[in-house]
């Protein structure tokens, strides 16, 4: 959290994007029994599984266990999760009318499973730890609306954009509503900071960003409250950093894409910066995951506000002592590089 306010630390602190995931055997072994979305609404097993990832790793911080597109259902559509190469979501959103025909969503209602695992995973984690609740930015969700799963061309999204801008910004003006809705219920519950994390935005260039984007993102932050760390992550955004800055946030999240502290010159003194070891580097060796922490630290060079994350999430296959070792080593090199300055 002081990291969050940049304030001084004495070492870096450590989370990872997908924590609580495939690559730990004790998560492999309840999905066995268990499908994904039930685990999702069971708010005991998500306690275990959140609190049960950040011990099992060190990390610094918790995320709560939960899906960018849980939010779609009681927008009116059905998920599918098992399905490669990712979750099917259907009907698919395609036309102007069907986004007039959205209904409101009120998430102490629908979404009260979330809230309530919230509550219980505050209650089950270590109280030095800081619970980190999210949702999906409203491009990235709207991406998985309008093209009805993953998409390589986002020819669907982009279309709605480009031909019926209309249609566009009232789709983007009612998912800000009811993400920023969702996102409260979750800081009402308990979670002490919140990442948004628009993982498609990169598809866009810089100025349909700032013309189609921007101004809803800046309208999403507007609505949460300010005293309430922001984490504003996109992945392929090395071309936008400067745009989302200005959407909002007190973090950004960099991809494994940017050089740190390139990323930071451009971003300001003003944010704090997130990320962004490469997910593919806890694949290789522990002298090479060190190098690569050393070079992350020395590029944050000791500055307050900085978080020690992937550039996006943990791998299913990921070795899982390679990423308890990351923990260890950020603490470790963050350290020393303090007490030598
Ligand atoms: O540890 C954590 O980070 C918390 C849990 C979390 C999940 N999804 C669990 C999950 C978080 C933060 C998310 C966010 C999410 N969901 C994003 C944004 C993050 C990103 O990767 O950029 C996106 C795009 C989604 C949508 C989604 N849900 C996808 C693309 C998938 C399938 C991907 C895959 O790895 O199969 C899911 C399912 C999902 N969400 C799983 C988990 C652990 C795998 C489900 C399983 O157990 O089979």
């Amino acid at each position: 959290m002081r990291a969050c306010r940049k304030e001084p630390v004495d070492a870096t602190p450590v989370w990872l994007m997908r924590q609580a995931g495939r690559y730990l055997k004790e998560y492999r072994a309840l999905r066995a029994q268990v499908p994904f979305l039930e685990l999702c609404k069971s708010p005991d097993l998500v306690a275990e599984i959140t609190v049960g990832a950040t011990d099992r790793i060190g990390a610094d911080a918790a995320i709560l266990f939960a899906d960018l597109l849980l939010i779609a259902e009681p927008m009116g559509f059905t998920v599918e999760y098992d399905r490669s190469p990712g979750p099917r979501i259907h009907p698919a959103l395609r036309s102007a009318n069907e986004v007039d025909k959205l209904r409101e969503i009120e998430p102490r209602d629908s979404l009260a499973y979330v809230f309530e695992a919230v509550r219980r995973s505050r209650a089950a984690l270590d109280s030095s730890k800081p619970l980190i609740g999210f949702a999906g930015a409203p491009f990235t969700l709207a991406s998985y609306l309008i093209e009805g799963g993953p998409s390589r061309s986002f020819r669907h999204t982009k279309t709605l954009m480009f031909r019926d801008s209309g249609a566009w910004h009232a789709l983007m003006e009612y998912l800000v509503r009811s993400l920023a809705a969702f996102v409260c219920g979750q800081i009402e519950a308990g979670v002490q900071a919140i990442q948004i994390f628009d993982s498609w935005v990169g598809c866009l260039g810089p100025s349909d960003y700032r013309e189609f984007v921007q101004p809803h993102m800046a309208a999403f932050f507007r609505a949460l409250p300010r005293d309430v760390p922001a984490i504003h992550f996109a992945t392929g955004s090395g071309l936008l950093l400067e745009s989302m800055r200005d959407g909002g946030g007190s973090i950004i999240g960099l991809d494994y894409r940017v050089d740190l502290d390139e990323a930071w010159k451009r971003l300001g003194p003003d944010v704090g910066v997130q990320g962004n070891l490469d997910p593919v580097a806890l694949f290789s060796n522990l002298p090479f995951i060190r190098q690569r922490v050393r070079k992350i630290l020395s590029q944050a060079a000791g500055r307050s506000g900085h978080i020690f994350n992937l550039g996006h999430g943990v791998l299913p296959e990921t070795p899982v002592e390679h990423v308890v070792d990351l923990v260890k080593l950020v603490h470790e090199e963050s350290r020393r590089c303090k007490e030598s300055r």
